[in-house]
Formats: structure tokens, sequence, C-alpha cells
């Protein structure tokens, strides 16, 4: 792992080890990938402030998220399927997340179930809900997340109906994969992928075992979707769930001012500044190009965190000083989980610690609270 200086190593060494559907349903976007490649461009496109001769001897990279202290401003998004990446991938990230000091966000459309997950890790974690049609259902996810001590519920609200990704569509994406003769032969070359996922507790959405009695697509994702997501979701739905969970609410998907302060009324402790990594509407702006206009409207009312094409340290330095309190990292994290599983995301982590730390001495910062839009150079 030490060679993989960077994340683009360890996506490069997912690629040929994750089989392509899994791999590509990481990698895509909706439609065009016009958001998608937005999220990068206007994050690279930010340049930052030399400044020299101060002294960065001591640096700190701690903060806190939700009152929580973290190790750094990052947290690992939620990401469907990670079981697919790597067997186990969700336990397998959590604990690596734990172990850096950093929080994890199981998602609704995992592989390793909530229970599971718990089970295997000895810190609480997030857990992040879809909202469904049948009502119960989300109920018992939330009383399960409860049960689990979850940490916070990410409740996901830029998704009722799923944007369209051309790749998932042509490869066939499903879990376990659909024995077509390309698949046989894409996961015939790889080998060690095959047998993490048959050491793996689980080969199918954890989460919705004992629910799909009757139901049919629940091996694809797109498909289940469709028939199950709560396409009338609203506002009134985020004050039932409030009112159903115990802990602390992260409202996850705004992009609009107008949105945020809806948002920040409702008693959540945390939005997500995100276009769900240009899955969704695209032709969206960018997370970063709309992220200092929403912290100014919120001010504090709301914890203000931030997601979109996050790849480097660099990136999270960029997103806190234009007023994110802390990052959440989808891709970087799950390429290192297909890279090498456990040690894979641990060098994702690792990577991009070290690169705001370096990032940091070379804008003359030295503890988080100090990031803020002095570091960026005037354009
Ligand atoms: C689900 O959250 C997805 O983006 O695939």
């Amino acid at each position: 792992m030490k060679t993989m200086t960077c994340i683009e190593d360890l996506r490069q060494t997912a690629r040929r080890r994750v089989p392509r559907s899994f791999f590509e349903y990481a990698e895509s976007g909706s439609y065009a990938e016009q958001t998608l490649q937005a999220n990068r461009a206007d994050l690279e496109a930010i340049k930052l402030r030399q400044r020299i001769l101060v002294d960065v001897s001591a640096r700190s990279l701690q903060t806190k998220i939700l009152g929580e202290p973290v190790s750094l401003p990052l947290a690992l998004a939620p990401i469907g399927m990670c079981g697919m990446q790597h067997g186990d991938g969700e336990i397998l990230a959590c604990r690596a997340a734990h172990a850096a000091g950093i929080p994890f966000t199981l998602s609704t459309m995992s592989i390793c179930a909530i229970e599971d997950v718990a089970g295997a890790v000895d810190k609480p974690f997030w857990f992040q809900l879809y909202v469904m049609k049948d009502r119960g259902f989300v109920r018992s996810l939330i009383e399960r997340a409860a049960a689990a001590k979850c940490s916070a519920l990410v409740l996901t609200v830029d998704l009722q109906i799923l944007g369209q990704r051309h790749r998932d569509i042509k490869n066939g994406l499903s879990v376990p994969p659909e024995l077509r003769i390309g698949n046989i032969l894409d996961i015939a070359t790889k080998p060690a992928w095959a047998l993490s996922i048959a050491r793996g507790k689980r080969k199918t959405f954890g989460n919705l075992a004992g629910y799909v009695a009757g139901k049919k697509d629940v091996k694809y994702l797109a498909r289940w979707t469709a028939e199950q997501f709560d396409p009338t979701m609203n506002w009134k739905d985020v004050e039932w769930i409030a009112s159903l969970w115990p802990g602390k609410l992260i409202l996850k998907g705004i992009l609009d001012v107008e949105d945020a302060r809806i948002a920040a009324k409702t008693g959540a402790a945390a939005l997500v500044v995100s276009n769900h990594g240009g899955r969704q509407l695209d032709g969206a702006p960018s997370s970063i190009s709309v992220l200092p206009r929403i912290a100014d409207a919120v001010g504090s009312s709301i914890e203000v965190l931030f997601d979109g094409g996050i790849r480097s340290g660099q990136d999270i330095m960029r997103a806190v000083a234009l007023g994110a309190r802390a990052c959440l990292s989808g891709r970087a994290f799950v390429y290192g989980l297909g890279a090498g599983g456990q040690a894979g995301v641990a060098r994702a982590i690792e990577i991009m610690r070290n690169e705001l730390s370096v990032t940091m001495a070379l804008t003359g910062v030295t503890s988080i609270d100090k990031i803020d839009r002095n570091v960026i150079a005037a354009s």
C-alpha cells in the first residue's frame, strides 16, 4: 500500500481488481455526467494561496463534527453495495474509518446489514436512510439503527427518483452479479475479488433481507428504486423521521440556498451540500460552486458538511475554506476498498490526511479553525 501515493493510484488498482459492473457503478454519474465532471473541475480551478515563513511546525488537523472529536475534517459517505467492492466491505471500511478517528456512514443499500456492522465494530457509526413507500419498513430501519446505537441518521433528500446511470444499464448491474457471459469472463480475471466475496457474510442487500419476500427486482438497484422509493417524499416526512429518530439528524443532498434555509429550520443537526456525486440531477451546479452561498445563508444555525469530488487533502482544504465544517468522501474510499480492503480504505484516509497536513503547512495555517477564505488565492 505504501506505493499507493495518491487516490488515483488506488483507483487504477481498484479498476483492475473489481468487476466492471461494480467499479463503474461507483464511478458513474447520471446522463451526460456534466455535474459529475463539474464537481472535479470546479474544485481543481480553486487555487490556494502560498504563504511563507510562518512557523508551521505544530499543526493539528483535529476538529469536531456534530460536536464529536474527529482526527481530520472527513467522514466516509454512504455508498451502496460496498460489500460488492470487497467482501464484507462495509465492515472493513467502518473499521478503517474508526481506526483513523473519523465517522463511517452505512448505506441503506449496503450488503452487510446494520446488525452485521454493529456486531463487528466497537464504536457507533452513522446510518443513511432512504424513504420507501412502505413506511412501516422505513420505521423499522430507523428502529434498527437506533437499536444498533448509530450516532447519526443521514437522511438522503435528493433521491426520490434515480438519475439514470447509463453504464449500470449497459452492464446489467445486479447483486449478486448476473451470470452472463461477459460477467463470467470479467469475474474469471478477478480471483482475489471473487474469493473475498465468497468469504463475505452476505451476497445481497443485507438491510432488505426479510423485507423482500414477494418483492421482485431486489437484485437490480435501479428497478428496485423505481418500484420502492417514495416520490411523494417531502418536508413533512422529514418532520416524521425527526420525530422517530432519537439522535442527530443529517440532511444530505442540499444544493440550493432556499432548501438550505428550510433545512436549517427543521432541527436537523447538519446538512450536506451535495449533488449525490453527480449521480442525480445532471446539469446541476457543482457542489463546491454553491457551498459558499449556502454556508453564508445558514450561518451557524446548522452545521454544513460537503461532498462532491473530494479526492485529496487539497480538496478538503478548499471545501473547509469555503464554509464546510467537514467533507464526506465517497469514491475516494471506495477505490481504496476495491484496491485493498480495509488497508486500502486506511490508505485512502492516510493519503488525504497527509496531503491536508502539508497543504496547511504550505498555506501557513496550523489548525482547522484557521482555514477560511483567506487561504484561497484571488483569481
Ligand atoms: C445510490 O445512492 C446511488 O447513488 O447509486
